[in-house]
């Protein structure tokens, strides 16, 4: 989306289906998605500058979803401010749509919905069950709404990323994901929207993730000492591991000593009360 000189680029505010469907199909071009729950932060603007190098025209998707948490979970605290959403992409993108959830569920739960399948029980999906249906059925209404040529996911969420690219293939759903890296604070902490929960104290103390994350990169290739690397890190317990796993990034399953090849690393910890995620693909070529 490059403006032509001279000319400021405006965003659209939209808050129903008919309105985002009317100047949808307004915009000439290629599309891109940037599905977000807002709270937008510099890791949804890195989404939204790899988005505008893609496409013509860039759609931001504003909600957040209850259909994506459990009881007791977050929903209700999940930081929302459209307003500094607003400010944060005026300029950028072409549409905001931040529709009500009466909007997007007129029967909420939904007669049909979408399911993730096994891939989402296990992991996050185990601890948060329903969770990647949730993820799944708005992500395919957005698509459904938005037609975009691309959509694109950061890689943070690493299990969602794969899981919307099995969503894609199975369902054949006519779109390109789009993976972007994860953007990280000057401590390295990865950029999150559940980050301003934390007090300072747990900001360092979640600085664990991205060291283990650090030490996993030193340790491959080799496959022993990647996973001797999550090993200790669980033993040392400096905060309250979910899992510190490497997977394989195609099903999602532990590797094994004989596994060689691209290696998802997925870090989930528990500080102060918020579940943290931190990821990075490596390469294995030795034991
Ligand atoms: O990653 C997120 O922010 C959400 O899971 C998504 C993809 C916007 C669906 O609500």
């Amino acid at each position: 989306m490059t403006p032509a000189a001279g000319t400021t680029p405006r965003t659209t505010l939209v808050r129903t289906k008919a309105e985002l469907r009317t100047h949808r199909a307004a915009l000439r071009g290629s599309v891109a998605l940037v599905p977000t729950m807002g709270a937008l932060h510099d890791g949804h603007l890195a989404l939204v500058a790899r988005a505008r190098e893609l496409c013509d025209h860039v759609i931001l998707s504003d909600f957040v979803n209850p259909l994506q948490f459990g009881p007791g979970e977050d929903y209700e605290a999940y930081p929302r401010d459209l307003e500094a959403d607003l400010a944060a992409v005026d300029g950028l993108v072409d549409l905001v749509f931040a529709p009500s959830v009466e909007e997007m569920y007129p029967v909420l739960p939904p007669t049909v919905s979408v399911t993730a399948g096994a891939a989402g029980t296990i992991l996050e999906g185990a601890a948060r069950p329903g969770h990647f249906d949730g993820v799944v059925t708005v992500v395919t209404k957005l698509l459904q709404l938005t037609t975009p040529d691309v959509a694109v996911f950061g890689r943070k969420d690493a299990q969602q990323l794969a899981i919307i690219q099995a969503l894609v293939a199975d369902l054949d759903l006519p779109v390109r994901i789009e993976p972007v890296e994860i953007q990280r604070e000057p401590s390295g902490l990865a950029r999150s929207s559940r980050n301003v929960y934390l007090s300072d104290a747990g900001r360092e103390r979640a600085l664990v993730l991205s060291r283990t994350l650090a030490a996993a990169r030193a340790a491959a290739p080799s496959n022993a000492a990647l996973r001797a690397v999550l090993h200790d890190a669980l033993q040392r317990a400096e905060i309250d591991w979910a899992y510190a796993l490497a997977l394989d990034p195609a099903t999602l399953e532990e590797i094994d000593a004989a596994h060689r090849g691209e290696v998802l690393v997925t870090l989930v910890g528990r500080i102060e009360g918020v579940r943290l995620l931190d990821a990075a693909v490596v390469v294995v070529t030795e034991a």
